[in-house]
């Protein structure tokens, strides 16, 4: 779906920033329609995909569901208060290796990722009109890197600095499959999703339409006891 005629070859690996790094076409076809599956289940609950309603009364156009912790302006909590009071799914073992395999991939530092241990995923669902303005991911208490997988339609990702909206940015087109790793120095820098480009994205993923993001991330806070 990306080959356009006049497109040029997509590196393996591109340091977007010092600490950012994106890997293009990283997800193999089964790997992101099993995702895309995990993702429709997730989605139904316990907590089911919503849009998330700000705290100035603004609802963002994406619609989220959390696996391991909940994630609600601007915390993370053990039960959707501002939803349904249930406990998010558990975070799957399966997910955290996915994301030590990524760290890898991003950073090719197998040791530096053997420490990696994801708590939580926000899974945002983009429709053709969906954004996200820029901000910071700094809601959680570990400075780990951020692992961002992308399925669907693609995007333009914004990539900025860490001390405010404005330029100095990169705009990287995000394709289905692609990893982008945001860590070290570029762990709170700003970024955002300024457009998606509807229609781009390959219904062999599960996916007849939109954008799926997963963020995979550790919040750095006390594990939520086992649940019977
Ligand atoms: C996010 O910033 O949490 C999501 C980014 C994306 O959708 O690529
Ligand atoms: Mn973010």
């Amino acid at each position: 779906m990306n080959e356009g005629l006049f497109r040029l070859p997509r590196p393996a690996r591109a340091q977007i920033a010092p600490g950012a790094v994106h890997v293009p076409g990283w997800l193999p076809l089964d790997r992101q329609r099993e995702l895309v599956a995990a993702c429709r289940e997730w989605a139904r609950g316990p907590v089911p995909i919503r849009h998330t309603t700000l705290p100035n009364g603004g609802v963002m156009s994406v619609q989220t569901v959390c696996v391991g912790w909940h994630w609600q302006p601007y915390r993370y909590t053990r039960t959707a208060s501002d939803v349904n009071g249930l406990a998010v799914a558990p975070f799957p073992d399966w997910l955290g290796e996915l994301g030590r395999s990524a760290v890898a991939a991003a950073y090719g530092d197998v040791a530096a990722a053997e420490g990696y241990r994801p708590d939580t995923a926000l899974i945002n669902f983009y429709d053709g009109a969906a954004r996200m303005g820029l901000h910071q991911d700094k809601d959680e208490r570990s400075g780990a890197p951020v692992v961002s997988l992308s399925i669907g339609d693609s995007c333009v990702f914004r990539f900025g600095n860490s001390e405010h909206r404005g330029r100095p940015y990169t705009d990287v087109e995000l394709v289905s499959g692609d990893l982008f790793v945001f860590g070290g120095p570029a762990r709170f820098a700003y970024h955002g999703v300024p457009k998606v480009l509807p229609g781009t994205g390959d219904p062999a993923t599960g996916l007849n339409g939109g954008r799926l993001n997963i963020t995979l991330r550790e919040t750095g806070l006390a594990q939520p006891p086992p649940r019977l």
